[in-house]
């Protein structure tokens, strides 16, 4: 917090030029009737910036990966991907705007990832984001990373009305959400311990795959004879919608332990358990839609990318007569234009802050105000 403060101190400035840049965001506020967001996603390992126009959609988006730097470690390493996000972020900005043919006067607004995260990754968006806000003379607003992914379907040509459930799926989150608009989420139910990300990661890590490790498994699973073996649906015997992965991992460990460890052996065991998430996820999917009486469903965040996911949901949606949304695959892991989107309708609504660093590594998303 000391870090923060101090950074704070620095570019925030004296409360008379912090008074004089709320003024003129007041002031703007009147006129925002559309507008240029420029988005800044730094809160794990990869860069991702993004320029969405209120009236004309996404101009255009690049993401830089850590995954080379962090590969040889198994894992993210924090300070590592904090020094990328210094390096990249600036020569991504520009390659962005220039993409989308925007020149700093024609962003109306900046929109940056301010949790939750890796601290340090945040506040280099966090810096950047607010600095080039204060220069441009532009108002600036805090994304909620969590927010992002779950509005990241509506940057497809045929995004969900409200209201909807959303299963959110990521490294660090699996919560199911009833969404009644934007910032107005009511939690119900999520992970006890790993969330399904980490599970497919840690699971990945013991089958000897590298990092990331979800993409990986699901696609030494593809090799994987269905049913040899079969491992449990955590938490599905009882009522409630929260979820448990942290047992499947021992679980496969302890199968694994019983076999001859061949490659065979671990991609039929890859596919038990992809099998096993992907099921538990869609039961608990279900009792959602029906205890909400809702029939629209937003999948998101990394493991939305899972295919076979995808394909299941997609098939029993088509028999039980609901419809499921997903992000395109490039948008269902980190990327800028779900913050850029996120940010431009708090923004329209003019959802002002002040220029000031906000970098909150936890986060509940439940803490959202309406837009
Ligand atoms: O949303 P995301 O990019 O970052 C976080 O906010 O955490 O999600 C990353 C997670 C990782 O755990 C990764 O292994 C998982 O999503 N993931 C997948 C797949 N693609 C990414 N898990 C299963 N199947 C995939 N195809
Ligand atoms: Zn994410």
């Amino acid at each position: 917090m000391l870090l923060q403060n101090e950074i704070d101190a620095r570019l925030g400035a004296s409360l008379v030029s912090k008074k004089r840049i709320i003024l003129a965001y007041l002031h703007k506020s009147k006129t925002f009737q559309s507008m240029n967001v420029l988005g800044i996603e730094t809160s794990c390992d990869e860069t991702g910036v993004a320029v969405y126009d209120s009236q004309r959609g996404l101009l255009a988006h690049a993401l830089f990966s850590q995954v080379k730097i962090h590969a040889e470690y198994g894992g993210v390493v924090p300070e590592l991907a904090s020094r990328d996000h210094v390096r990249k972020l600036i020569p991504l900005i520009r390659k962005v705007m220039g993409d989308a043919g925007t020149v700093p006067g024609d962003i109306g607004g900046i929109a940056y990832t301010a949790g939750p995260g890796l601290i340090g990754a945040l506040l280099v968006g966090a810096s950047v984001a607010n600095s080039l806000a204060w220069a441009w003379g532009i108002p600036i607003v805090a994304v909620h990373h969590m927010e992002g992914h779950l509005l990241a379907p509506m940057l497809e040509p045929d995004p969900p009305d409200y209201p909807f459930v959303a299963l959110l799926v990521s490294g660090g989150h699996t919560q199911l959400v009833r969404v009644e608009g934007i910032g107005r989420y009511q939690t119900l139910g999520e992970s006890l311990d790993d969330a399904a990300g980490e599970a497919f990661d840690k699971t990945a890590k013991m089958l000897g795959l590298g990092y990331p490790g979800g993409p990986a498994l699901a696609k030494l699973a593809e090799q994987g004879m269905p049913g040899r073996f079969k491992l449990s649906r955590p938490m599905t015997d009882r009522p409630g919608l929260d979820f448990s992965f942290s047992g499947l991992k021992t679980q496969t460990l302890t199968t694994l332990a019983a076999t001859q460890g061949s490659l065979q052996d671990k991609a039929d065991l890859a596919c038990a358990f992809q099998e096993a998430v992907v099921e538990t996820l869609i039961i608990k999917c279900r009792r959602a839609l029906l205890q909400c009486g809702l029939k629209r469903l937003v999948v998101a965040g990394g493991v939305s990318a899972n295919r076979l996911m995808r394909t299941e949901l997609d098939q029993l949606a088509r028999k039980e007569g609901f419809q499921v949304f997903f992000p395109r695959l490039e948008f269902c892991t980190d990327n800028g234009a779900m913050i850029a989107y996120a940010g431009c309708q708090r923004l329209l609504k003019g959802r002002l802050m002040p220029p000031e660093i906000q970098s909150r590594p936890r986060w509940p998303l439940d803490e959202l105000k309406p837009a």
